[in-house]
């Protein structure tokens, strides 16, 4: 039972009762923050007492009279201005904890409106190496996946790989003119990533040399002319205008700094190649290598029969590559369409909006232009090629036909908030206008310097090598762990496996935890910590209450015949009990916004709880035998919970570490 919907909807009768309007204002009933206002709270009177013209503290009299929670709570208490303070009763806790003992979901139920809701999330580009901001949307999305589902929702996972860009015309174009026969023979991927970096690097380098290097000294000039035009602004007397200017002034010294930091940045990518002789060799040789990378990509999309088959030739091997990071991830997909799917429904696309009259030239480009957003959605460029853009469309109109889903939801990092918000208005212009169309956008991952994180650079290992780190930190500290107890525990096979989902673990738990929108920076010591909010955290939490089932010798499905002798008296176990009710309220919020964090959070809180009521009720040794059953009742309905709550985030438990 979802018991925060529940005292919702019964809040929601009696605010109707009071004013037909006010059903809302049952939104307002919350988890209460701290104990001694009950377990929730409901701050709905304040509000209603203001719309109706009433003090709020009568409007809180009439609604607990109203009210009828007799079953599930104390008689509630007004406090302060209006506030309702509800505390439940322990024979309704008592009772929905013995329930769950029983209940494989643990009370988890599902939605009263299950949706279909497709999921767009992990995407690369195929052929290039994949980034930490790929495990991102991976892991992210994946969570959301299986909370969705438990929670009753028909979700379908759709794969949108990037396997028909331009990062293809680059490596046809190095294959054709750069490649390392035998290295590409004996492994195909990893050849492929070189040229593919390679000329990545070459067509930077003489775009920066070409147009970036000389658009930037340009601003550079303008921007020391105008620090220059402001310092000599004659003194101001006037200390209002003083400070606007100096506030000015210092903006343009700011942006000056940041002109200047970036044609530094470009002048490093020149010296890169210019300091090497091989490369700066081949950067004289291929000048044109832009132009033809382009060209090698659009014969390709025209059908070019070599080129096609070429892509044809690469597209397994990268597709393979991809699928060994998600085996390690366990990550699995309903669906894995890319963009070469749609290739041949762009014309048709670009044409429906045409005929809607959705589309406008624009220096002959086609543009669908948005109100409120400056920058037109291109859809077709002036030389007739399709773009990302028509792409994401062509995906939209497949997805609603093949599946009628009520919401599609990328999970993609926030640089690509504005083509979303440009996809999502035109897809309603086009007629899309019945779905929730929705950008789960999240925060990039900084390397401890404050800057985006790179995996080593240079190597093929990319996102494996991240993985192999972690595994191979957190193999180090659960050895050292057991090495310290007076006799080890584990075994070296037992150790191996323990490194591996607690690297893993960290690794995810760490992009789940953090707020998705914010940035964070990604650090081994801090997501492979023992304390706090981490990974290795919950699992040994878990670990710590199934030890107690070992040492006494437990047998759970014995145990748990005896639900009916769970009790609670003590506040540490009643505070472990009532975390314990709540995991259905912390998926929903899960659902609601889209966030996992509420999930980290709910683990963590019910940990929490555990520690404090491990200290305070001694299990095995409790007084009686019917104390002791029903303590190990709820140690057992805290590790299933755990274990429950970390599978829908994709992380394994261990039994010992
Ligand atoms: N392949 C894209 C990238 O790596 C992400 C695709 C996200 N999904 C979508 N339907 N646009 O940037």
């Amino acid at each position: 039972m979802n018991i925060l919907a529940e005292l919702r909807s019964r809040f929601r009768k009696a605010l109707t009762t009071l004013d037909p309007s006010a059903a809302e204002f049952a939104e307002m009933v919350l988890p209460s923050q701290d104990a001694k206002f009950g377990d929730y709270q409901a701050n709905c009177a304040m509000p209603l007492g203001k719309r109706l013209g009433n003090p709020p503290r009568e409007i809180a009299k009439r609604l607990v009279e109203l009210l009828n929670l007799g079953d599930l709570c104390d008689p509630p208490e007004i406090a302060g201005p209006g506030f309702i303070n509800l505390r439940l009763n322990n024979d309704f806790l008592v009772s929905q904890l013995q329930a769950m003992v029983a209940n494989d979901s643990l009370g988890v139920a599902p939605v009263s409106e299950p949706k279909t809701i497709v999921l767009d999330y992990s995407a690369p580009n195929v052929a290039k190496p994949m980034h930490v901001g790929h495990i991102r949307s991976t892991v992210i999305g994946a969570a959301l996946y299986r909370v969705l589902t438990a929670l009753g929702h028909r979700v379908i996972s759709d794969n949108h790989i990037g396997d028909w860009g331009t990062q293809f015309g680059m490596i046809i174009y190095g294959y054709k003119h750069l490649v390392d026969e035998p290295a590409f023979a004996k492994e195909p991927v990893a050849e492929l990533s070189r040229l593919y970096r390679m000329v990545n690097q070459l067509v930077e380098y003489h775009d920066i040399k070409e147009n970036k290097l000389p658009a930037v000294e340009k601003r550079i000039i303008d921007a020391a002319h105008q620090v220059e035009h402001l310092h000599d602004a004659t003194e101001l007397e006037d200390p209002k205008a003083r400070k606007a200017h100096n506030r000015q002034l210092q903006q343009a010294e700011n942006q000056l700094a940041q002109t200047r930091e970036m044609l530094d940045d470009l002048r490093r990518k020149l010296a890169a190649v210019d300091d090497d002789a091989h490369l700066s060799a081949l950067a004289a040789e291929h000048v044109d290598i832009g132009t033809a990378v382009l060209a090698e990509t659009a014969a390709l999309h025209a059908g070019d029969a070599e080129n096609r088959s070429l892509w044809e030739q690469f597209l397994p091997a990268c597709l393979a590559s991809m699928d060994a990071i998600y085996q390690r991830l366990n990550v699995t997909f309903d669906n894995t369409l890319g963009e070469s799917f749609y290739h041949d429904r762009l014309a048709g696309v670009v044409d429906d909006l045409d005929q809607r009259g959705l589309a406008t030239d624009s220096e002959g480009a086609r543009c669908v232009f948005i109100e409120g957003i400056d920058a037109p959605f291109i859809v077709q460029k002036q030389d007739g090629a399709f773009l990302y853009a028509t792409t994401d469309l062509a995906t939209i109109q497949y997805r609603v036909n093949e599946w009628t889903p009520d919401a599609i939801v990328y999970v993609v990092d926030h640089r690509q908030s504005l083509h979303f918000e440009q996809l999502f208005a035109t897809a309603r212009l086009w007629g899309y206008d019945q779905i929730g169309l929705e950008h789960v956008s999240f925060g990039t991952v900084l390397g401890e310097d404050g800057k985006p994180y790179k995996t080593r650079s240079g190597t093929a290992v990319g996102l494996e090598g991240l993985l192999d780190e972690a595994i191979e930190r957190a193999l180090a500290i659960v050895s050292a762990n057991d090495d310290a107890r007076d006799e080890p525990l584990l075994s070296s096979e037992e150790r191996k496996q323990v490194g591996e989902r607690v690297g893993i673990g960290a690794i995810k738990y760490a992009d789940l935890a953090h707020n998705r929108t914010s940035d964070y920076v990604f650090s081994y010591d801090k997501m492979l910590a023992m304390q706090g909010n981490t990974a290795a955290y919950m699992q040994y939490s878990y670990a710590r209450v199934r030890s107690i089932f070992a040492k006494g010798n437990v047998d759970l499905d014995q145990l748990r015949q005896h639900a009916s002798q769970l009790q609670i008296n003590e506040p540490a176990e009643r505070a472990l009990g009532l975390a314990l009710l709540q995991l259905s309220e912390a998926l929903e919020r899960v659902a609601g916004d889209y966030r996992p964090n509420h999930l980290t959070a709910y683990l963590f809180d019910v940990a929490s709880k555990y520690s404090a009521f491990f200290e305070n009720c001694p299990v095995l040794k409790a007084e009686n035998d019917n104390l002791r059953t029903s303590r190990l009742l709820l140690c057992d309905l805290t590790a299933r919970t755990i274990a429950y709550g970390l599978e829908l985030l994709g992380i394994q438990v261990v039994e010992r570490m």
